[in-house]
C-alpha cells in the first residue's frame, strides 16, 4: 500500500515575501528539529544565473525554452556547511554570485513561466525525498507541498524589510535614506510580480499559521514556528 502514496515527508513549509526572514528562520527551524532545510528561491536564482549566463532574452520563447533545457541539464546541490547554505551549480559554488543584484532584478522574471516551475518543483521534490524538510518560498504551502505538516506565512512591512536588507547586504549605509528607498523599491517591485503572476502566485496558504515579523526579534520568531511543529508533532 505504502508504495502508492507519492510522498512520506514531513515538509514544514514556510512561505512569505522577501525579507521576512524566511531562510534564517527556516534554517535555524531545521537545525533545531534535525531537518534538512530547502531554499526554493535559490533554484530560481540559479536559473537566473544561467539566463545571465547564457544571455538569453526572457522575452523570447526559444530563449525561454533554452533556459529550461539548461535547467533542467543542470546538477544542483543544495548543503549547509559551517552553518552557512551551499549552493552548487556542476560542482561550481554560486552561494554568492546568485545573490548579485543583477540575478535579483531578473529572478522574479524567471520564475514567471509555468514549465520552469515544474522543473524546480520536481527538483524540490527530489531534494526532501521521503525525509523531513523545511523548505521556504513563495509557493511551498500552497502549490508544492499542499500536504505540508505545517505551513507558515511570514511577514513584515515594507519599511522593516528594505532596513533589514539594507543592513544585510550593505551595512556601512544601513542608515542611508537613499540606500532604504532604492531597496524598498527593489522589493516592491518583486513583490508585485511574485502576487500578480498567474502561475503560483505569493500568497499565504487558507491554512497557513501568519506571522507578523515586524516587531519579532529572530528568536521569538523561530520559537513560534518551532513551537507549532512540535505541538503538532505531540498530537501525530
Ligand atoms: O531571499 P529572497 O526572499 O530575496 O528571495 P528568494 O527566496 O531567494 O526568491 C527569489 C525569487 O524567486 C522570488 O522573488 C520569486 O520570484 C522566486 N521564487 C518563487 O517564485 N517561488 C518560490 N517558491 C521561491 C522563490
Amino acid at each position: 500500500m505504502s508504495s502508492r502514496l507519492p510522498f512520506l515527508a514531513r515538509v514544514i513549509a514556510i512561505d512569505g515575501p522577501a525579507g521576512t526572514g524566511k531562510s534564517t528562520t527556516a534554517r535555524e527551524v531545521a537545525r533545531r528539529l534535525g531537518w534538512r532545510y530547502v531554499d526554493s528561491g535559490a533554484f530560481y536564482r540559479v536559473a537566473a544565473l544561467l539566463a545571465l549566463r547564457l544571455a538569453l532574452d526572457l522575452a523570447d520563447e526559444a530563449d525561454r525554452a533554452r533556459l529550461r533545457q539548461a535547467l533542467e541539464r543542470a546538477a544542483i546541490e543544495q548543503e549547509i556547511v559551517g552553518g552557512t547554505p551551499r549552493i552548487r551549480l556542476g560542482g561550481e559554488d554560486v552561494s554568492v554570485e546568485i545573490r548579485t543584484p543583477a540575478v535579483t532584478s531578473i529572478v522574479s522574471r524567471v520564475a514567471d513561466d509555468p514549465a520552469l516551475r515544474e522543473i524546480v518543483n520536481a527538483g524540490l521534490r527530489v531534494q526532501v525525498g521521503e525525509g523531513t524538510a523545511v523548505i521556504d518560498g513563495r509557493d511551498i504551502g500552497t502549490v508544492v507541498f499542499p500536504d505540508a505538516f505545517l505551513k507558515v506565512f511570514l511577514d513584515a512591512s515594507l519599511e522593516e524589510r528594505a532596513r533589514r536588507r539594507v543592513a544585510e547586504a550593505e551595512p556601512a549605509r544601513a542608515a542611508d535614506p537613499v540606500a532604504l528607498a532604492s531597496y524598498a523599491q527593489s522589493l516592491a517591485e518583486r513583490d508585485r510580480r511574485d502576487r500578480e503572476r498567474s502561475v503560483a502566485p505569493l500568497r499565504a496558504a487558507e491554512d497557513a499559521l501568519h506571522i507578523d515579523t515586524s516587531g519579532l526579534d529572530f528568536d521569538s520568531q523561530v520559537a513560534r514556528v518551532v513551537r507549532a511543529a512540535q505541538d503538532r508533532i505531540g498530537r501525530t
